[in-house]
């Protein structure tokens, strides 16, 4: 197995996606710039996190972090990108590529976050960060993942069996409540009750508890 703190094998790993990312990455508009600006907007769109206004935009990750609307991954992306902090990103994409990788069926943050950080290329966090996404974009797909094409097939435990990993998530299935009640008044009419709150809040209708 791919020790992730060997480094014999971490170097060629890097190399190789490194390599891969420079030749095939995709012409996008916030990559022609450093602007931290820039690469926030494009980030917090990519993330699909809320836009918020920031004064005196500072550049470490626990800074932007606390941000409302800003997710640990976003704030990695854009100290990386913008600033060269050496903080690593872990987004839906990078978790199922290192998921895959190592072949964890389901990986806890708290390692997703310590191997990311291990194997992160300290020379150019941002490119690095960059370029384990846009593997999870574009190979390493969660359906059908493009193995014959992945510059880092070889270091890939899970590969035979990509879409094993990570296992998705059981969906926990709501709770179904119905509920009825009809209070027959003294007087042959039914006993109707307003109704607080959000489901028909305002309307007449049977006492429910
Ligand atoms: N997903 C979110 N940000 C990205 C980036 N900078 N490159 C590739 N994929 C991304």
């Amino acid at each position: 197995m791919f020790e992730r703190d060997d480094s014999r094998v971490i170097e060629p790993f890097r190399e190789m996606l490194l390599s891969w990312y420079r030749d095939h990455q995709r012409d996008l508009p916030w990559r022609k710039t450093r602007d931290p600006y820039a690469v926030l907007v494009a980030e917090v769109l990519l993330h699909q996190t809320r836009q918020v206004g920031a004064e005196g935009l500072a550049p470490r990750a626990s800074d932007l972090e606390a941000l409302p609307g800003i997710g640990p991954y976003t704030a990695a992306a854009v100290a990386s990108i913008a600033f060269g902090e050496p903080v690593a990103v872990v987004d839906g994409n990078v978790r199922r590529v290192l998921a895959r990788i190592f072949a964890q069926a389901d990986p806890h943050p708290r390692w997703l976050q310590e191997t990311a950080q291990a194997l992160l290329f300290q020379g150019d966090p941002g490119r690095w960060n960059q370029a384990l996404m846009e593997l999870g974009a574009t190979v390493c797909t969660p359906r059908s993942p493009r193995c014959v094409l992945c510059p880092i097939a070889l270091f890939c435990e899970g590969k035979d069996d990509a879409e094993r990993y990570p296992a998705s998530r059981v969906r926990r299935q709501r709770g179904v409540h119905a509920a009825a009640l009809a209070l027959r008044g003294q007087r042959g009419g039914f006993v109707l009750e307003k109704r607080n709150g959000q489901a028909l809040g305002g309307l007449g209708g049977v006492p429910v508890r």
